[in-house]
């Protein structure tokens, strides 16, 4: 199994360009199957989990053209098995994305339940309850969730939902699977998160009727059928943040191109707590770290708060920062994997419950570590990038599911970083 090699100790000095965003791409993948006509995509990042979202679609019968310069074209001229197995959603979550927007095109879904995961529960319960209150009847067996509308012709119906929690993926099944409905949606206590958002404007395009995406009240008036259309995925603001983190952790200067810093405000205040310079110049962001960091503490919560997929960078730069910080993760239960492994390089990290208390160290140590989910992999890769000597980082295909290009755009930016068997 592919490892990353990094010798740390090199402040990150360049210039790099941001990808498109993992988790705007993946729930637009999926509104291709609320239409018989093609999705033509751009800016879709070349990761594992873009090649298993087309695998899962591709056997549902659509059409997917090869992933090429970011262009991809999902065509679901008809849908042959409205089925997404167990083998594919066990290794991917977001598969669990196809439900609404099967349910809606036609009116029939059986979806693998997804079972343990690395990070926490996760339940789909608020999917279910969404679905059902717009007319689908849902049943769980042998760990498959079998939905149907109330028939092919009547499908779903539109309903008033008010989520529990504040759910991304779930928010995004709702969102597609009301825009076939009959009648008016509206989602209640809505992520706000950017990538619902980018999805909403590509099912707009595609010509749904839908307000108040972004904010935690959307409104969808079903129409009868969707139409193919072009869509440009936004840029990777958890990408982005990471190379940020990495930076400033390892005193570098970096400049991010194609960024979108409107989605960043939480991060970018974080860092410049931290003690780096950030000035930005449209889709450019470019930060100087300051020497060493200052310690920040960080909550994580819903978007516009600080992201959760945010919080491991930091807790690495917490790790070797001047004096004490707090990071509190409030969205998954068990998000903190990353905290023994940075322990192995050296790091101070006491957990109590949903916090962990970091206290700073002036110099970590390389060691092997391991991931175990993705981000908690790259809150590794920016400690290693600032740890004396070599430290291996095994288990990097959970990088592979969610960075484009890392070791080349690391190597870009100095570090010495190598992919080893
Ligand atoms: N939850 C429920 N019931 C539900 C749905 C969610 O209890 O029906 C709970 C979850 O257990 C969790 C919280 O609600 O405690 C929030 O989970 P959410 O549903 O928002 O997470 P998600 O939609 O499964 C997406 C991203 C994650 C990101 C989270 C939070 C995608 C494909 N995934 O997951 O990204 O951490 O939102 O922002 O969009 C990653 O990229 O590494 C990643 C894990």
């Amino acid at each position: 199994m592919d490892k990353l090699r990094i010798r740390g100790g090199v402040p990150l000095e360049g210039e790099v360009y941001v990808s498109g965003a993992k988790n705007a791409a993946l729930p637009i993948m999926c509104a291709a199957l609320l239409t018989a006509e093609p999705l033509a995509l751009g800016n879709v990042p070349q990761l594992m989990d873009v090649r298993t979202m087309a695998k899962l679609l591709r056997q549902m019968g659509v059409e997917a053209s090869p992933l090429a310069d970011g262009r991809m074209t999902l065509r679901a001229a008809r849908i042959t098995d409205p089925t997404a197995p167990y083998d594919l959603v066990k290794t991917m979550r977001a598969s669990v994305l196809v439900l609404g927007a099967l349910l809606a095109r036609g009116g029939r879904a059986r979806v693998s339940l997804p079972g343990g995961c690395a990070i926490g529960l996760r339940p789909v319960d608020q999917h279910v309850k969404g679905l059902q209150a717009m007319g689908a009847a849902i049943t769980i067996e042998h760990g498959y969730m079998n939905a149907a509308a109330r028939s092919p012709e009547r499908g779903l119906h539109g309903a008033r939902i008010v989520m529990d929690m504040v759910t991304v993926t779930g928010t995004e099944n709702l969102l597609m699977a009301a825009t076939l409905a009959e009648g008016t949606t509206l989602i209640e206590n809505a992520a706000r998160e950017p990538e619902v958002v980018d999805l909403a404007r590509c099912l707009v395009a595609m010509g749904a009727r839908i307000e108040g995406a972004g904010s935690d009240v959307i409104r969808v008036q079903g129409v009868r059928s969707l139409r193919g259309a072009e869509h440009t995925v936004m840029r990777d603001r958890i990408e982005t943040g990471t190379y940020l983190a990495a930076a400033a952790a390892t005193g570098g200067r970096i400049r991010l191109h194609g960024a979108a810093p409107e989605t960043l405000d939480a991060t970018l205040e974080k860092l410049r707590e931290a003690g780096a310079r950030i000035r930005i110049n449209g889709s450019t962001v470019e930060l100087e770290g300051g020497g060493r960091p200052r310690a920040v503490s960080v909550r994580t919560a819903p978007y516009p708060g600080f992201a959760t997929d945010m919080q491991a960078q930091f807790m690495a730069l917490a790790a070797i920062a001047q004096g004490s910080a707090v990071i509190t993760e409030t969205i998954f239960e068990n998000r903190f994997m990353h905290a023994l492994e940075l322990q192995r390089l050296g790091a101070d990290i006491a957990i109590q419950g949903n916090s962990a208390v970091v206290r700073g160290v002036e110099r970590l140590q390389g060691a092997s570590v391991m991931a175990t989910d993705l981000r908690a992999s790259a809150g590794l890769v920016v400690a290693g990038l600032v740890a004396d000597g070599e430290t291996i980082v095994e288990r990097i295909y959970h990088l592979d599911r969610g960075y484009e290009a890392l070791e080349r755009k690391l190597s870009g930016l100095g570090a010495r970083v190598a992919r080893v068997g």
